[in-house]
């Protein structure tokens, strides 16, 4: 049954020699490719490098020790869906708990048993894979979002920045880690709706006729429906339908208001606005960032977005982190 074969990439870190050996030992021959590093510098330098299937890290390594490794590979979006395995001494209880704080899925004690470490390794492996099959189904999501937004030009790179500057300002306001990656989602998918509006209506030049208005009008409940089945997206949704609300009510496609509507629809909203105002349209030149966040406390004394929001957003386009906020702007404060 040891024989059945698994699968994977593998990152071993250790800095024993002989532990790395037989870790290489021990995987490759039931299938699996197994790169070692012997510290955890090297093993993060390494992840930038290869895509891996499972990380095995050993605690007590020079430069980084695993639980380093462990946080940071949790703490990066390119990584965090990585399983990692700490390799911790005999029921060392501290260093699990350590572990646990850091990320870690998993856990292996020295002396390794042959039979557990391949229980555990086929285990995780398998749940990469499902994680990659359910990456597949969003970046499918993605693409469609994208070309979507590619048959404007005037839109281009608008989800990238949306979804950068929702998530900075995320947060700025403290939201939850679950709250930010939907955000990041939400920039790219909150218009995939836009699916079911003809082109010549959505690149319509001229003024828009209440037909027309009616049936853009729905792009948020349609996006809503395409992406619903995906579990990872629950969290998305409510971002996604309730874009084009307003403080005051009047917007759709519920007439929500104020902390009815979602935090997170809220903050995305926001930046929608920013940085509509600060490129170029047919029907406009792209403001400087001054007059876009004047235009924009108007339209939050109408009554249109959150004060609180606004603020936290002003405050950080004033804060030295927000460089990047004047990438899509107008040249002139
Ligand atoms: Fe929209």
């Amino acid at each position: 049954m040891l024989r059945q074969s698994i699968t994977g990439t593998i990152l071993v870190a250790d800095d024993q020699a002989p532990n790395r050996e037989l870790l290489e030992e021990l995987l490759t021959p039931h299938g699996c490719k197994v790169v070692t590093v012997p510290d955890g510098a090297a093993a993060l330098e390494e992840l930038t490098r290869t895509r891996f299937d499972l990380v095995l890290l050993d605690v007590m390594m020079p430069h980084l020790n695993g639980f380093e490794v462990c946080e940071k590979i949790k703490n990066n979006p390119d990584t965090y869906l990585i399983p990692v395995i700490m390799i911790t001494a005999l029921s060392d209880k501290q260093d699990r708990i350590e572990g646990i704080k850091a990320g870690a899925d998993d856990f292996l004690t020295r002396p390794l048993d042959r039979t557990e470490l391949l229980a555990r390794v086929r285990s995780l492996l398998k749940l990469k894979q499902r994680t990659d099959e359910l990456e597949r189904a969003e970046s499918v999501l993605f693409s469609l979002a994208r070309s979507i937004e590619g048959k404007d030009p005037y839109t281009h790179g608008h989800c990238e920045r949306l979804s950068d500057y929702s998530t900075r300002l995320g947060e700025h306001l403290g939201l939850s880690e679950d709250q930010l990656i939907a955000l990041r989602r939400a920039g790219i998918v909150h218009d995939v709706g836009k699916i079911a509006v003809p082109d010549a209506i959505l690149l319509k030049p001229g003024s828009l006729t209440a037909d027309e208005w009616k049936l853009i009008r729905e792009h948020p409940t349609v996006g809503e429906r395409i992406c619903a089945p995906l579990k990872s997206f629950r969290f998305v949704l409510p971002i996604i339908r309730h874009h084009h609300e307003k403080f005051d009510g009047s917007g759709y496609p519920d007439g929500l208001r104020g902390q009815d509507i979602p935090i997170t629809a809220r903050v995305l909203q926001v930046v929608d606005v920013y940085d509509a105002l600060t490129t170029d349209r047919p029907y406009k030149k792209a403001f400087s960032i001054t007059d876009a966040l004047q235009t924009m406390k108007q339209e939050v004394e109408k009554g249109w977005w959150d004060a609180h929001v606004f603020a936290a957003f002003e405050r950080l386009v004033g804060s030295r982190t927000a460089d990047f906020l004047s990438r899509g702007a107008a040249a002139g404060q």
